[in-house]
This record gives C-alpha cells, sequence and structure tokens, in this order.
C-alpha cells in the first residue's frame, strides 16, 4: 500500500474566514483529521461528515491523547495510506508543538507538509485594533509564553523591559501576577499599557485594557478566561482609536 502524508495545518485563531485557502481545500480532501482543543467547532463543522475526525485536544483534558500518541497516531495513519490533516490552533510553529510532532514522522519515514496559520498575536492585535508595531511606539515585538514551570514564570525579564518593544504573551493568564510583579520589578513603568483579548476573532471576544499594575484585578474582576493573550506596550493606546470589530 502507498504510505500517505500528514498535513500539518494551522487552523487560524478563531474566526473561520481566517482559515487559509489551502487549509480549506485540505479540510475537503482528508480521510482523517486529528484536532486540537483550540480548533473552533465552525471550523470543524467544515469537514465532511464522512471524513474520520479524531479530538486528540490538550493534556489536561480527559478525552485527550499524550503528545507521543498523538505522534504516533499521526505516523500510523499515515502508513495506512491516508491523507492525515493535522489541525492545530493558531499556527503550527508558533507554540503548538508542531515540530515535535514533525520529528517523529521524519524518524518514521513520512512525508508532511506544513500550512501555516494566522497565529493568535496577529489575528487577536487585527481583532482588538493593536497594531503590534508603529513607527511612532514600537519597532520590535516579541511573542513569548508565560507557561508556568515549577510555579514560576521563567522569563528573560531583563530584555522584556525595553523602550520601543511590544511583548505578546501567549498562556500568560495563569501566571499573570507573577508576569506583572516581575516586570515592574525589572523596570517596567507600573503605567504601562496592556491589553488582554480572550477568545479573539471569534463571535465571544472581549478586549481589556488596563496597564502592567492594574492588570491581575482586571482579569480578576471580568472573569477572563482562556484561550486569551496579554499585549503589552505603548500600542495598546492605538486600540480606543483603531477597534473596529464587535463581536
Ligand atoms: C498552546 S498555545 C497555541 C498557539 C497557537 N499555535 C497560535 O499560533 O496561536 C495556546 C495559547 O494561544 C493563545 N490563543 C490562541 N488562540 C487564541 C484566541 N483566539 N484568543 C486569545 N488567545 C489565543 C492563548 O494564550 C492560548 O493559551
Amino acid at each position: 500500500m502507498m504510505t500517505g502524508k500528514v498535513f500539518l495545518v494551522g487552523a487560524g485563531p478563531g474566526d473561520p474566514d481566517l482559515l487559509t485557502i489551502k487549509a480549506h481545500r485540505l479540510l475537503q480532501q482528508a480521510d482523517v483529521v486529528l484536532y486540537d482543543r483550540l480548533v473552533g467547532a465552525d471550523i470543524i463543522a467544515m469537514i465532511p461528515e464522512a471524513t474520520e475526525k479524531l479530538y486528540v485536544g490538550k493534556a489536561k483534558s480527559l478525552h485527550s491523547l499524550p503528545q507521543d500518541q498523538i505522534n504516533s497516531l499521526l505516523a500510523r495513519k499515515a502508513k495506512e495510506g491516508k491523507v492525515v490533516v493535522r489541525l492545530k490552533g493558531g499556527d503550527p510553529f508558533i507554540f503548538g508543538r508542531g515540530g515535535e510532532e514533525l520529528e517523529e514522522l521524519v524518524e518514521e519515514g513520512v512525508s508532511f507538509e506544513v500550512v501555516p496559520g494566522v497565529t493568535a498575536a496577529a489575528g487577536c492585535a487585527a481583532y482588538a485594533g493593536i497594531p503590534l508595531t508603529h513607527r511612532d511606539y514600537a519597532q520590535s515585538v516579541r511573542f513569548l509564553t508565560g507557561h508556568l514551570k515549577d510555579g514560576t514564570t521563567e522569563l528573560p525579564w531583563d530584555e522584556l523591559v525595553h523602550p520601543s518593544q511590544t511583548l505578546v504573551i501567549y498562556m500568560g493568564l495563569t501566571g499573570l501576577e507573577s508576569i506583572s510583579q516581575s516586570l515592574i520589578r525589572f523596570g517596567m513603568r507600573p503605567s504601562m499599557p496592556v491589553a488582554i483579548v480572550e477568545k479573539g476573532t471569534s463571535s465571544e471576544q472581549r478586549v481589556f485594557t488596563s496597564t502592567i499594575k492594574d492588570v491581575v484585578g482586571v482579569a480578576q474582576q471580568n472573569e477572563v478566561k482562556s484561550p486569551a493573550l496579554l499585549i503589552i506596550g505603548e500600542v495598546v493606546t492605538l486600540q480606543d482609536k483603531l477597534a473596529w470589530f464587535s463581536a
């Protein structure tokens, strides 16, 4: 039997209109689609009924597979001769473990392609009306993960407190207090503007603006839930003028 192929595909941050044409075509052609928690129901609904759909979720979920089992399932399905779409929220190469899954495919001799998606930073910034760079405010932007390790968020704080730089923090909600305190301790002015974008680009998007000093209280008062993205920097002040999307 001919070996199939795996397509590692980014689904974008939520709005199904942000799927690429290539992603949409592959979803119609796939024999099997393995998808994550962050891929919205609107996108899953675009997959033909006859296609095998496997939810592989996230480690916290009861109905999910550990990463090594996802990796071997991908290889096994391709070796059965199937066209396999591995569908991930946002972009598969940005905090998406896409690289780990491909390494296993290389070891197993399975061929693959990668289809980029709109990452949460780009999607949330656009739909919140916050340009991540702007000639007057920020000449660089950094994407970071706020994921906790041993109860602390390990980030190169001294490099992050930098003028004219926007910070975009993925998975920063759990460690928000530690992030806020560390940035202030390393010299960020307490009034630095911050935006929290919850469920960005979706019909349930909420955007809250605050300062690095007060952001924890704002998140708590509004019961912000995951998925949420933090945008920190002077560019956040443009949101008042440039917001266009109403969920
Ligand atoms: C495991 S990372 C995956 C990122 C994904 N690969 C990407 O490129 O957007 C998950 C985190 O991305 C962020 N995220 C993803 N989609 C989002 C959305 N629609 N709104 C806000 N944050 C989002 C959140 O910080 C979430 O905890």
